[in-house]
């Protein structure tokens, strides 16, 4: 591994496989993307809810909220917005090198930025991606926040989806409608692929879930 000179990287006595042992499964990102208002973060939400309360330890990484933090000096040019997921990247591998489930919620239009984290994971099945399939004319309609209305009127630069590109993904593990979609339809469909790959394990644990 590459790092910045007199910087030495300390093994750790403790290893991922030690980690997991312990927890009980595999860590894992499942990586939501989706234009803004698509339903990414309510997803990622009620994934990890059900998940949590089949026993899994999770966690979730939220576009609005990490940029009030660890990305509170970022805006939404291109340079920034790389910044913004590479850094996201970063962190989401250490919750799977700590043997947890990490839900990660961001735009990430751009497929490099994208690519470059499912690269920095050691197996296939670490890096999930969930496109949050979501005409722009709906979430604009919902438009929750208001921003697509600000961005409209020109308030706002380089929206995603209006005055900047989202690039949606070419290879997702899954695609979610979620324009057509209830939020109960869309876990259930992100919770059968992840059951599907192994990641979870719906039959052993079925019993401590709200979905019965
Ligand atoms: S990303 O493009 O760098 O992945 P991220 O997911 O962190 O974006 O943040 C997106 C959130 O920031 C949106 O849901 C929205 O609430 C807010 N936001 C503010 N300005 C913009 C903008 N110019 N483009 C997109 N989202 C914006």
């Amino acid at each position: 591994m590459n790092g910045p000179p007199n910087v030495f990287w300390h093994q750790s006595s403790i290893s991922r496989k030690d980690r997991e042992r312990q927890n009980g499964h595999g860590g894992s990102i499942i990586w939501f993307t989706g234009l803004s208002g698509s339903g990414k973060s309510t997803l990622a939400h009620a994934v990890e809810l059900e998940l949590h309360n089949l026993g899994y330890r999770t966690t979730v990484l939220d576009g609005d909220n990490v940029r009030h933090g660890l990305c509170g000096d970022l805006g939404f040019s291109e340079q920034d917005r790389m910044e913004n997921i590479r850094r996201i990247g970063q962190v989401a591998r250490l919750f799977v090198d700590a043997g947890v489930i990490v839900l990660t919620a961001f735009i990430s239009p751009n497929r490099v930025d994208r690519q470059r984290v499912r690269m920095m994971v050691e197996q296939e099945r670490d890096f999930i991606e969930v496109f949050c399939n979501c005409q722009l004319e709906i979430c604009e309609q919902r438009d929750v926040k208001g921003l697509y209305q600000r961005a409209r009127k020109g308030e706002i630069k380089e929206f995603t989806g209006i005055s900047s590109p989202y690039e949606a993904p070419e290879n997702a593990e899954l695609i979610v409608n979620t324009g057509d979609l209830s939020v109960g339809e869309s876990v259930l469909e992100v919770l059968g692929y992840l059951d599907l790959r192994g990641i979870l394990s719906l039959a052993g644990r079925k019993d401590e879930s709200a979905l019965g």
